[in-house]
């Protein structure tokens, strides 16, 4: 293959890479009390993401996370009031909870929980 080709290929590949919704990656929370219920994929939320840019007590205190899986029981439209994903999630500290697919990014059946382990991994976990 020509080196003209076989990028193409990469950007083939990374087009679809993009498009299809995606499995979640160790450490990833995922969030599917309600979502598939209500023909929506699962949420994916990435915890470690989220740890290395915000101190923990900024969620699971002055937002009233809980520290286990699968124990928040809050839904879409606590977030669009501005609680919980969408204190951040408010096109303002982040972006906008209209971007529906780039929360509801999981495959279908997959059940909330942690990805690859029963807690979060990662340096820093105290
Ligand atoms: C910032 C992340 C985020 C975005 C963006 C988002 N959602 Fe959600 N959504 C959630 C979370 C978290 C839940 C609760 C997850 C669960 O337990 O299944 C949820 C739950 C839901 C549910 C289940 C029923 C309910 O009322 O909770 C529906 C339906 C839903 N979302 C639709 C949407 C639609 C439509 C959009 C785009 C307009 C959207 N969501 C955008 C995070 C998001
Ligand atoms: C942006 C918000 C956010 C930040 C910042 C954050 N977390 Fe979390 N954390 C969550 C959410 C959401 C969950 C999953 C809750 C659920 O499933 O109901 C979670 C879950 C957890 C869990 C439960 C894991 C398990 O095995 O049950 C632990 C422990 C945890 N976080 C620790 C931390 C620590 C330590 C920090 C800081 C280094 C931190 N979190 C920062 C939102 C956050
Ligand atoms: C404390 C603020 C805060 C909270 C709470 C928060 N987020 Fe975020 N989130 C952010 C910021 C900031 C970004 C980065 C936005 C950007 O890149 O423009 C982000 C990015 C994301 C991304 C994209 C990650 C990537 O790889 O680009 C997802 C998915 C996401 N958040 C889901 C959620 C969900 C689901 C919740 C609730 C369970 C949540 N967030 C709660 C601040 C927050």
């Amino acid at each position: 293959m020509s080196l003209r080709a076989q990028l193409r290929v990469c950007l083939i590949a990374l087009a679809m890479m993009t498009a299809l919704p995606v499995a979640a990656e160790y450490a990833d929370v995922v969030l599917n009390r309600r979502s598939e219920k209500e023909g929506m994929r699962p949420v994916i939320f990435p915890h470690w993401f989220h740890r290395i840019r915000f101190r923990c007590k900024v969620c699971h205190h002055e937002l009233g996370f809980k520290m286990r899986v699968g124990s928040n029981d809050f839904n879409m439209a606590d977030i669009s009031d501005g609680k919980f994903c969408g204190a951040c999630h408010n096109g303002d500290i982040a972006w906008a909870p209209d971007r529906c697919d780039m929360c509801h990014s999981g495959i279908r059946g997959l059940p909330t929980g942690i990805v690859g382990g029963h807690e979060t991994g990662g340096p820093g976990r105290f």
